[in-house]
């Protein structure tokens, strides 16, 4: 439960707002490469912790991220002409470069374009997002790479999913683990066979499934780190082993989610305004960092009903509220909890039907709930920190954003969860690459 107070701070992030101005101090994501892909091609709608603005691709491929309304009389440039080098109010035909500089005014006689600037916030494409920074400019920091930096094009996949709830809400199901027990689950499941892996070690994706059934009640386990916190989901197996899912939050809004045997996949999630949000997802393709050590992932178990994201791309909305997100009262007393039909539906669901804010003050948390508290308390704390001048944790150059992952593994009898998925991991160890192997050698002389 929060006060009505830190609740506020938690979910308001409008400018001069403590979690407005939090975020403000770090790269967000804006939109995906692909909304603004050609060169003077159609620009795109960008809101972002309340702000209204638009993205375009400039004749020589920058990306500028500006202001929607036109200095001039205030007509939107999301419907603006993009072309040579800059994007053209349609109104009376002023134009702008991606620094945000009028550099022509149509309908001017003399013309004071060099007085002239539309707000515009500085841009960097990394994996398919075209990442912005809305804070004062004496106070940004280096990009943070979470490891797209070096990757081409055809290596990754990103996607990004529309929220009609708050940021901080949405999240709170990605630091959840315990509800996959439950609201992702399918009867068909309970059919699944012991495959061999339920031994410690590494499990199969699919016998991953059976244990979520099997323990619908995790021992939930917070780690702080430097850079937020990592957490692990410890159940028990049908064949009594501890089976942990670890899952990292990393300031103020990304999660990597577990996943056997690691995962360098991240979830950033982007807040339009207090009340809606982009979930914006980046994934290798194959996931490149993956040894094939368990094998298929878990939406391939026989039996599962639930139809799945598309990879690319903006994720369309056909279930929503106003069509009570396609629940089938059929399915749902013998095909899955929800019977809702798709996956992410479910957690849509969940976490908008509490409410486009929800009230905290009225929340009962209980001992699976851990992470989703020590997720609240670190953002207030670091947006009432920030207030009171003292710096956010995890800002770019702090620290080493390529190095934190998910994990999944059935422990062995004194095996600490907290290795999986790091460095220091057999498995990462093994399929690093021979640069960054070498570099961390270096590190530890
Ligand atoms: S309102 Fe944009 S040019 Fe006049
Ligand atoms: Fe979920």
């Amino acid at each position: 439960m929060l006060t009505h107070e830190d609740n506020e701070i938690l979910t308001r992030v409008g400018r001069g707002t403590p979690a407005g101005e939090l975020f403000r101090r770090y790269w967000l994501p804006a939109c995906l490469s692909s909304e603004v892909a050609e060169a003077d091609g159609p620009p795109a709608r960008v809101r972002l912790l309340g702000e209204e603005l638009v993205a375009f691709r400039d004749s020589d491929g920058r990306v500028g991220v500006v202001e929607e309304r036109c200095p001039h009389r205030g007509a939107s440039l999301f419907y603006g002409r993009n072309e040579e080098c800059g994007l053209r109010c349609v109104y009376h035909g002023w134009k702008f470069d991606t620094s945000g500089q009028c550099v022509d005014q149509r309908n001017e006689r003399r013309s004071f374009a060099d007085r002239i600037q539309v707000a515009a916030y500085p841009t960097h494409e990394s994996g398919g997002i075209v990442w912005t920074y809305l804070g004062p400019p004496g106070t940004m920091t280096p990009f943070r790479d979470f490891g797209t930096e070096s990757l081409p094009a055809s290596e990754w996949v990103a996607n990004k999913e529309y929220v009609d709830c708050n940021w901080a809400q949405s999240l709170d199901g990605d630091v959840d683990t315990a509800h996959i027990s439950t609201l992702h689950m399918f009867d068909a499941a309970d059919q699944l066979p012991d495959d061999g892996t339920d031994r410690p070690g590494y499990n199969s994706n699919l016998a991953s499934v059976r244990f979520w059934l099997h323990d619908p009640k995790p021992l939930i386990d917070v780690e702080d780190e430097w850079y937020g916190f990592r957490y692990a989901g410890i159940r028990r197996t049908p064949n009594g082993h501890r089976h942990a899912r670890i899952s990292a939050y990393v300031f103020p809004f990304t999660t990597m989610i577990g996943f056997v045997p690691f995962t360098t996949s991240q979830i950033f999630v982007a807040p339009c305004d207090d009340g809606s949000a982009w979930r914006y997802m980046f994934e290798t393709k194959p996931r490149r960092q993956h040894s094939p050590l368990g094998g298929p992932p878990f939406t391939t178990a026989p039996g599962y009903p639930f139809e799945m994201n598309p990879l690319q791309g903006i994720v369309p909305r056909d279930f929503t509220r106003a069509n009570d997100y396609g629940i089938d009262r059929a399915a749902q007393k013998g095909v899955s909890y929800t019977g809702i039909h798709h996956f992410r539906t479910q957690d849509y669901m969940a976490t908008e039907t509490a409410g486009k804010i929800y009230d905290r003050t009225r929340e009962h948390l209980g001992s699976t709930d851990l992470a989703v508290s020590r997720f609240h308390q670190l953002v207030i704390s670091a947006a009432k920190g920030l207030a009171e001048g003292r710096q956010p944790p995890a800002l770019g150059g702090t620290g080493d954003f390529t190095g934190i992952r998910g994990a999944e593994k059935i422990l062995e009898e004194d095996e600490d969860w907290r290795v999986l998925g790091t460095d220091a991991d057999p498995v990462v160890a093994g399929l690093l690459d021979p640069e960054r192997r070498a570099a961390l050698a270096g590190a530890d002389d």
